[in-house]
């Protein structure tokens, strides 16, 4: 071990090369400037309100789960006993899209991210391919890596990925003895980080190549309760159930904190994820207390309410952005989630926008950590969930202040 320039031991050294496969969002962008700094407006994480937290119905929830008749849920393999969770997961998935999630075909995790580690862990030996939209979440960019993926990114326009490109390399792939991708990851409901969704026929299309060429799709459905209209195309999970893994979560409706998560998957994945699962599974309590929520409360209107309120966030950020951002910048127009996309001209970089934004009091996180190639730099992420809407168009205001501010400076730079 060598001693670091501060004097102490550089333990580093020593760590496995596969935890070097860092990959997606950089320390930097977290380095504290969270929503603790009370100065900042952060609109980058998407970090849900907490004022939706339901307390008092949590509060019976957990007194509930500690009753002495439900002692069980304590002990190791607590959460094996009732299966309320799961069995509410597979009962309201077959009843929102008239499919069965048969029993046993759900897996509850530590949050969507341990299903999507879950996933890597089963399918993934080095170098095997990983297809996914670009940009894509960068948590998924980052467990898929560590898992000793290949990633490959895959253009997405406003029906989202853009599945005529991914059968052009599958042919192509088939035509020169190429291996396959053995995953494709997409986010087909309100997209992180761009708030599009991918259209009907293009779900179908995915649906059907998965069934032709043999991989599997990992469908992460993180913000599907979220959407403002309420009307969306049915899962690719109902199209092709042999061929794809349903992930869920709810981090986005109930509250992180909770870390659950869910995959729905023929039973014999989801007895393969199972087996991947290290810490002996997800803690039984925590299970008890969110079946005894969601069975306490309207969990569709819940949903409902949630999404009208990040509705009226959504439009306030675009409004805001339609008057406060000058020319030359575009961004989306989300029917859900927590995100909008935005682009700036082609020489704005968003990472060193950064720090001007910081100085005007807002941030952001830039465009590259949601890419797999080296793009995205003059695209940043804003999110609208976690503030009501009138410091979101403070924020926005500062946004487009700052966004003009390094316009003008770049421009004093150039020509002198
Ligand atoms: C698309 C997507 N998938 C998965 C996750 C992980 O969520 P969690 O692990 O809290 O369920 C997030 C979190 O932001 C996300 O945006």
């Amino acid at each position: 071990m060598i001693r670091s320039g501060t004097g102490n031991l550089d333990h580093s050294v020593v760590f496995a090369e596969r935890s070097k496969r860092k990959a997606g969002i950089s320390a930097f962008q977290f380095s504290g400037r969270s929503v603790e700094n009370d100065e900042i407006i952060s609109l980058n994480f998407g970090l849900p309100d907490e004022s939706l937290f339901q307390i008092p119905n949590l509060q019976e929830a957990c007194m509930r789960a500690l009753h002495a008749d439900h002692v069980k849920a304590l002990q190791y393999g607590g959460a094996t006993g009732t299966r309320r969770l799961p069995n509410f997961i597979a009962a309201r998935f077959a009843r929102q899209w008239g499919t069965s999630a048969e029993h046993g075909a759900v897996l509850v995790t530590n949050g969507s991210s341990q299903a999507l580690d879950l996933i890597g862990r089963l399918f993934l030996d080095p170098g095997d391919e990983v297809w996914m939209e670009e940009p894509t979440y960068f948590g998924a960019i980052h467990i898929f890596t560590l898992n000793g993926a290949t990633l490959r990114g895959f253009p997405i326009d406003h029906d989202g990925l853009i599945t005529d490109a991914v059968e052009e390399d599958l042919i192509h792939r088939k035509n020169s003895n190429a291996p396959m991708p053995k995953l494709l990851y997409t986010i087909p409901n309100y997209h992180n980080p761009t708030g599009l969704t991918m259209s009907g026929p293009r779900r179908e299309h995915l649906a059907r190549l998965a069934r032709e060429y043999g991989f599997y799709i990992v469908e992460d459905d993180a913000y599907g309760e979220l959407g403002f209209s309420g009307a969306v195309s049915p899962p690719i999970r109902t199209m092709a159930p042999e061929n794809t893994l349903y992930v869920s979560t709810f981090s986005k409706t109930i509250a992180p904190g909770f870390r659950l998560g869910s995959v729905i998957a023929p039973e014999q994945i989801i007895q393969g994820l199972q087996s991947m699962k290290a810490e002996g599974g997800t803690g039984g309590l925590i299970q008890e207390m969110m079946a005894n929520l969601l069975e306490s409360m309207d969990y569709d209107h819940h949903v409902r309410s949630i999404a009208a309120m990040y509705h009226a966030r959504c439009d306030a950020m675009i409004r805001a952005m339609a008057s406060c951002m000058p020319e030359g910048c575009s961004w989306t127009m989300p029917k859900g989630g927590f995100f909008v996309w935005a682009t700036l001209p082609e020489h704005v970089e968003t990472a060193a926008l950064w720090s001007c934004a910081l100085r005007h009091g807002v941030s952001f996180v830039g465009g590259q950590p949601f890419y797999v190639s080296e793009s995205g730099a003059n695209r940043m992420r804003l999110s609208f969930s976690y503030y009501p809407p009138d410091q979101i168009e403070e924020g926005i205001f500062r946004l487009g202040s700052a966004v003009k501010a390094y316009l003008s400076d770049a421009s004093r730079e150039n020509a002198g």
